[in-house]
């Protein structure tokens, strides 16, 4: 499976990726994952990335071209992989296309996922994640249940909210995504690769439109 999720900031890439990852065993390689652990080590990376992140803007394409590179090359990428948030724009389509050319390994799928702003909006101001294992919550569509969490996970869990979910700089995370990723919907329908996915469904539903939409594309 070689795929990209394509949405808007709280469409659900993550949430989806995950459940691809658990049914065809190939790696979810999110920018936005790579980048927010960059900032939190500190290393020179992160430094850079960080005040483009708080913002909401996407950050240099040279930064994040060099780490899809370098994620591409590990040997678990292989057998194939999802790309979750990446690419943001024309530019690194582009690049993505050559690297991917250079391996013989070309897309088989790009999934867009669907979903109204408002509901969009719903979905960045009430998620949370657990500080202490990651998993994300959603104080609207999905709050954690705490007994639950504990049997599973051997603790409380511990919800932060991202900074970029803040109300101020959601707003402008979405017009980035209207004015730079939106024309990837356009580049990716002419080359053939564009799958539309309802995602304005409970997340078991989602997933399976997904794979309605991938499984005669992917080797
Ligand atoms: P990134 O981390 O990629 O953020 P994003 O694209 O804005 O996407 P999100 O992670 O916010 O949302 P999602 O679609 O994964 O939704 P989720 O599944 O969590 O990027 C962050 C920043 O990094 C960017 O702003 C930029 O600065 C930088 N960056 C990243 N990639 C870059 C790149 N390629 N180039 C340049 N800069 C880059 O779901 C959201 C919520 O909804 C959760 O609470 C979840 O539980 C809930 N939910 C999910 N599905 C459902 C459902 N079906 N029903 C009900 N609730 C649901």
């Amino acid at each position: 499976m070689r795929i990209v999720l394509l949405g808007a900031p709280g469409s659900g890439k993550g949430t989806q990726s995950q459940l691809l990852v658990k049914t065809y065993g190939v790696p979810q390689i999110s920018t936005g994952d790579l980048l927010r652990e960059a900032v939190s080590k500190g290393t020179e990376l992160g430094v850079r990335a960080k005040s483009a992140m708080d913002a909401g803007k996407l950050v240099d394409d040279v930064i994040v071209l060099g780490m899809i590179r370098e994620r591409l090359a590990q040997s678990d990428a292989a057998k194939g992989f999802i790309l979750d948030g990446f690419p943001r724009n024309i530019a690194q389509a582009e690049a993505l296309e050559s690297m991917l050319l250079g391996l013989s390994k070309p897309l088989e799928a790009v999934v867009l996922l669907n979903l109204d702003l408002g509901i969009l909006f719903k979905r960045l101001t009430g998620r949370r994640t657990c500080q202490v294992c990651g998993q994300v919550f959603n104080i609207f569509t999905s709050p954690p249940d705490t007994a639950a969490h504990r049997a599973k996970c051997g603790h409380d869990p511990v919800l932060i909210q991202r900074p970029d979910d803040k109300e101020e700089v959601i707003g402008k995370r979405l017009e980035v995504y209207d004015a730079q990723t939106k024309p990837l919907i356009k580049y990716y329908t002419t080359a053939g690769l564009l799958r539309v996915v309802d995602a304005d469904a409970p997340m078991a539903t989602v997933f399976e439109s997904i794979q309605r939409a991938v499984e005669p594309q992917i080797a």
